[in-house]
């Protein structure tokens, strides 16, 4: 039988019109109904390791504006934490990690430990699934991983920051220490993928927000060569998986990444020009992405234009409709609302 979900469709290649659609944080403080278990989780890992819960604001979104994508509730600070660094979620603050700073650092990381401490991820994947097939059928379940790069970034700084200095000045001052950093996460962020996709994630998604930053010599060998090498084990075990690639401010790059990483699938950001994209990646590539967050603040007749500016460059190819960045927790749920069937009317 084909494949009958709007959304697989589209990620392995086909033109689907109108196109499917979720959005990037689509479960999140912005709705009611999130704020209310996330509330009785306590804290955001609880959320993340309590599969009723995670499978609950996995399946809200879903629920209230029908999207074609379930998209995993977890973070990508989870691959960290399974492997023993330190992690917390401070109110206000975003994550805090214990810094990687040195060899001795790097070495205590516990690559193997992430299929036994990610556990309860991966039956929030199982239990997602469940409720997926008994009450939505139409919609995929997205499983997903942070990409080296940008978990390592997070992983030597200890924090979020403007220009994560520390960890791209360790890239150039110590490459053979940063590319151990780097093999680890292949290693791990691989295994927390087959164990996602095992555990029933129908697509797998990438997110790599920092690869912009980075010159393209370290480009190549830091966001390139690894979500290759992950995207090239995954295709082994699970050939037909659809892979979404997130280089997020690749600008230039976005050729090369996608024709030598293999996605599937590339995800614009806010600043990608979907034509600019359309001229660099093949026909047979999907594309996802990529209105401003902000625009669907605004709503109205801003939301309007730069959703039917989207759909027209993109009407034609393979296409996910989707955010350029993650939604913000001052969005109106009703701009969510408008948004959808602005893209169910295809423009
Ligand atoms: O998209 C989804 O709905 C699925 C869940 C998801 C979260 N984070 C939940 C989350 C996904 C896919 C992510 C990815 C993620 N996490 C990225 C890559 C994408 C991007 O935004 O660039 C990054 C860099 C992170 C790291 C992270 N996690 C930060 C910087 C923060 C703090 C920001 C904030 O809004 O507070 C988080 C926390 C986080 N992850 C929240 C959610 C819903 C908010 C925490 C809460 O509800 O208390």
């Amino acid at each position: 039988m084909g494949e009958t979900k709007p959304l697989l469709r589209a990620l392995s290649g086909e033109a689907v019109w109108p196109p499917p659609m979720w959005l990037m944080r689509q479960a999140g403080r912005y709705l009611p109904e999130y704020r209310a278990v996330r509330e009785q989780a306590g804290g955001f890992i609880a959320l993340c390791t309590t599969p009723a819960m995670a499978a609950e604001v996995t399946i809200q979104p879903v629920r209230r504006f029908g999207m074609d994508g379930a998209i995993l509730f977890s973070d990508i600070l989870m691959v960290p934490w399974a492997m023993g660094q330190p992690l917390r979620f401070a109110e206000g603050e975003g994550p805090v990690l214990e810094p990687l700073r040195d060899a001795a650092g790097i070495a205590a990381l516990e690559v193997g430990a992430i299929r036994e401490r990610a556990a309860p991820i991966f039956e929030t994947v199982r239990q997602t699934r469940a409720i997926i097939e008994a009450q939505f059928p139409k919609t995929a379940l997205i499983g997903f991983a942070g990409s080296p790069f940008t978990v390592a970034c997070y992983m030597v700084e200890g924090h979020g920051s403007k220009d994560f200095h520390t960890a791209r000045g360790m890239a150039f001052e110590d490459p053979a220490l940063f590319g151990k950093l780097i093999r680890a996460l292949v290693e791990s962020t691989t295994e927390y993928l087959l164990a996602q996709a095992e555990a029933g994630a129908e697509a797998l998604m990438l997110f790599d927000s920092w690869a912009g930053m980075l010159p393209p010599s370290q480009f190549r060998r830091w966001v390139i060569e690894p979500t290759a090498t992950i995207v090239r084990s995954l295709k082994r075990l699970h050939p037909s998986i659809p892979v979404i690639g997130f280089p997020r401010l690749a600008g230039p790059m976005l050729g090369e990444y996608v024709a030598r990483t293999g996605v599937n699938t590339v995800a614009m950001d806010t600043a990608m020009d979907p034509k600019f994209a359309a001229s660099v990646v093949p026909a047979h590539v999907g594309l996802q992405g990529n209105l401003d967050p902000l625009a669907l603040i605004a709503g109205g007749p801003a939301l309007e234009a730069e959703t039917r500016q989207i759909l027209a460059a993109m009407r034609g190819r393979p296409f996910v409709f989707n955010l350029g960045h993650g939604i913000e927790k001052i969005t109106p749920v009703e701009h969510v609302a408008q948004l959808v069937r602005l893209v169910r009317a295809g423009g």
